[in-house]
């Protein structure tokens, strides 16, 4: 690995910030146990073990979304893995002093960093160094250390602040990202498809117009609502969905796709049937016979078969987004069928972004069934397409 890990530094009586990812879902206001929350709880160990004062970085869900909350919960799941002492402090706390009163191994779990009002301002990291907060705690700290990947796309204060102050290493979790994504650049030139779903749009078109540049991928595979975009583009009328779709970002992003399908038409396959809900029921229905009054849920099984036999031909696989509705069983076949076949097809696999891996979970697949299972998606894909990733560029070279 190009980078300096956290254990290349003498961590003993050393104050490590530590950005993590324990952004997970939450359910009826409880946080769902994560693998993000379960791996990053190994490096907090691992640092603590080393004698250092770990102070944990890291935020929840987006300005806005029910899922905004502080880490509160995130501490207790974290104290109950590690059995260390852990201290949760708010923003509202001394936290200056909390830190300073620490003792070597001890960890303390900040609040949301997102509750700071700096940390998503859209700013350079030197700018970022002069923030309110960061500058308190930057004087505070020996080395910080970023262990996630998901958040490596982000130029957030706490991703990009402390760079002025102390070295920035890489931590386990992020190595082993990182050290999956070289042997993938090492594959050479057999088939490489990407195999797209999800619904998080935004930013997607474009990297997925750098990786079709880059060669990092030669073919690609869109499912659920990516598919429908670039259907859409194509000149399909969703009929009942249509209302849907001229509401948000969806719109705006059809002519991008359009361009996309002109440029790499012969590279990116489509749907050529979906899964519909009628009565709750799936329904499967060619994209020819649309508009239906029914809305698309899946890909179809057609599709599911078509997608099957690509992974089938291709020596490198990246999967990044479910292709439809999976929590529904009736509407799962596509995302399992597809995640199955990569599992048991030879090839090199990634798989990434937060909503497949808890598909893999429930469809009983596991993560040793690929070469590597990704906590990030849109970094992840950002990675591949070329686009440098600020989060990666203030970590030290070897
Ligand atoms: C994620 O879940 O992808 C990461 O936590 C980043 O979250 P964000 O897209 O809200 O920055």
């Amino acid at each position: 690995m190009k980078y300096k890990s956290a254990f290349d530094f003498d961590l003993k009586g050393k104050t490590v910030f530590l950005r993590a990812d324990l952004n997970s879902s939450v359910v009826e206001g409880r946080v769902v146990i994560s693998s993000r929350l379960r791996e990053h709880s190994k490096t907090i160990y691992a640092l603590s073990e080393e004698g250092a004062k770990v102070v944990v970085l890291s935020h929840q869900g987006r300005p806005g979304e029910e899922e905004f909350i502080g880490l509160k919960r995130h501490a207790d799941h974290i104290r109950k893995f590690i059995d260390k002492p852990l201290k949760f402090v708010k923003w509202e706390d001394d936290y200056v002093s909390e830190i300073k009163a620490m003792k070597d191994g001890e960890v303390i779990v900040l609040d949301n960093a997102r509750f700071q009002k700096e940390e998503q301002e859209k700013k350079t990291p030197e700018e970022h160094a002069e923030d309110g907060f960061i500058k308190k705690l930057g004087v505070l700290g020996d080395l910080f250390v970023q262990d996630a990947l998901s958040v490596c796309h982000r130029g957030h204060a706490t991703v990009v602040g402390f760079k002025k102050y102390m070295p920035c290493a890489v931590g386990p979790v992020l190595e082993k990202e990182i050290d999956a994504l070289e042997k993938l650049e090492e594959q050479g030139n057999g088939s490489k498809l990407l195999v797209l779903g999800g619904a998080k749009l935004s930013d997607s078109v474009k990297l997925l117009s750098g990786m079709l540049e880059n060669g990092m991928t030669n073919k690609v595979c869109v499912g659920g609502l990516f598919g429908e975009l670039f259907l859409k583009a194509k000149g399909v009328d969703f009929g009942a969905k249509e209302e849907f779709f001229a509401k948000n970002e969806f719109a705006d992003l059809v002519p991008e796709a359009k361009k996309l399908l002109e440029k790499y038409g012969d590279k990116i396959i489509l749907p050529s049937d979906l899964g519909l809900e009628k009565n709750g029921k799936r329904a499967e229905e060619q994209v020819k016979n649309l508009p239906s009054k029914n809305t698309p849920m899946d890909i179809g099984i057609q599709t599911t078969e078509e997608f099957k036999r690509i992974v089938r031909e291709s020596s490198l696989v990246v999967f990044n987004g479910p292709m439809g509705v999976y929590e529904k069983p009736q509407f799962a076949i596509g995302t399992k069928k597809v995640l199955e076949a990569i599992a048991f097809h030879r090839c090199f696999s990634i798989i990434g972004g937060g909503d497949t891996e808890r598909a893999l979970t429930s469809f009983g697949l596991l993560p040793q069934d690929f070469s590597h299972v990704s906590l990030a998606g849109k970094a992840l894909l950002q990675y591949l397409s070329g686009i440098p990733l600020p989060g990666l560029e203030v970590l030290e070279k070897r």
